[in-house]
């Protein structure tokens, strides 16, 4: 079995985190959703694996390497336009081969990893398996009706209710895939959908079996989502200090204290992280709260929030709740007058003031 990761696409509803990253490294619990989707396919035995990558090639080439720490091979594969899930299956059919191949979304994170499934897919002889999550409305997802155990149909975004079993981002195929995703014509929207390219597989008598997905799985597509996704694996948190936690600091419930980060006269409730080099004074980091490497949280209260490399939080008074801060983020009070919010957002930021 080969991995097939795809880690191109746009990430418009990411902006603006993503005109200056690739949202598959935004770190939940502080690690990026691209590193935990290797861990899974490395636990899962695999050791070929190949990425496809857009415009945001570089930073993630530098950020996976070649695998070796993972103890992989990783082939990058270019995608020049995102032209769809089923165009990063086409322009990846030299790496595939007649292999057969798990492919996972980079922006997904699924409880529970995918050991099973790649064992019970590898020695089956099935052509696609395609993992399925039942959902309360299947409005907003591809769906699959099944008949007799397998999958029959897929319906993209239902008006009507015809299945509440989603598609979520991991697919299992054999070499099949590859003239499927010949056969099928640009959508409305000019992708290459993945979903055309499995009805293709059904529509030609092939063996499509679900596997309906019972753990939480999350598309970290949007900013709600990442909060949802940091809060789920905060609640998994195995609890270490490896930093240093002074005598007036409190550290409540599942926290990580990541090496060399310092905590002084801080209160810490978790599920919480705080990572490497982080200096935490005079604060309080409430639960759900990711706080990355070599940030700075002074006098300050932050709850249920992911906040990314290098920022600065000093003196705000209202406790900081449901935010994701970028890299290098400066959120200070500033003893210059005029008495005035002052600030510098990039494009499509959001800033919600405390209201009366
Ligand atoms: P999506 O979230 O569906 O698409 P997107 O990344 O373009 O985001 P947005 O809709 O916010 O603009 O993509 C799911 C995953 O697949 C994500 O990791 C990006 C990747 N992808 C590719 O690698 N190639 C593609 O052609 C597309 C559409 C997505």
């Amino acid at each position: 079995m080969k991995a097939l990761i795809l880690s191109g696409g746009r990430g418009t509803r990411l902006r603006p985190i993503t005109y200056t990253s690739a949202k598959q490294l935004v770190p939940v619990g502080n690690r990026p959703v691209l590193f935990r989707v290797i861990d899974a396919i490395v636990d899962a035995g695999i050791t070929e694996v190949g990425v496809v990558v857009g415009d945001t090639a570089s930073e993630i080439m530098a950020a996976v390497g070649d695998g070796s720490r993972w103890g992989v091979d990783v082939t990058y594969i270019r995608q020049d336009q995102p032209l769809g899930l089923a165009h990063a299956v086409k322009v990846a059919a030299d790496f595939l081969r007649d292999d057969r191949f798990v492919m996972f979304l980079g922006d997904n994170v699924i409880q529970g990893g995918i050991r099973d499934l790649i064992q019970d897919f590898s020695a089956s002889d099935w052509n696609a398996q395609i993992v399925l999550k039942r959902v309360p409305d299947p409005r907003q997802f591809g769906v699959a009706v099944l008949e007799n155990g397998r999958i029959a149909k897929l319906v993209e975004k239902p008006a009507e209710y015809v299945s509440d079993l989603a598609l979520i981002g991991i697919y299992m195929f054999d070499r099949n895939i590859l003239d499927s995703v010949n056969n099928i014509k640009p959508s409305w929207r000019n992708e290459l959908e993945i979903t055309d390219a499995i009805q293709d597989l059904v529509d030609r008598g092939l063996a499509v079996f679900p596997h309906v997905h019972e753990g939480w799985w999350i598309d970290t597509g949007k900013m709600e989502d990442l909060l949802d996704a940091n809060r789920l694996i905060l609640d998994d948190l195995a609890p270490a200090v490896l930093g240093t936690v002074d005598g007036e600091s409190q550290v409540i419930g599942k926290v990580v204290i990541e090496q060399g980060a310092e905590v002084t006269n801080s209160v810490i409730r978790g599920p919480a992280i705080i990572g490497e080099h982080t200096k935490v004074i005079d604060s309080y980091i409430g639960p759900f709260t990711s706080v990355y490497h070599h940030c700075e949280i002074r006098r300050s209260e932050v709850e249920h929030s992911i906040i990314m490399e290098g920022s600065r939080i000093d003196s705000v008074d209202q406790r900081i709740e449901d935010s994701v801060i970028g890299r290098n983020v400066e959120i200070a009070r500033s003893p210059l007058k005029p008495k005035a919010y002052k600030v510098h957002l990039g494009d499509n930021s959001r800033v919600g003031l405390i209201g009366q």
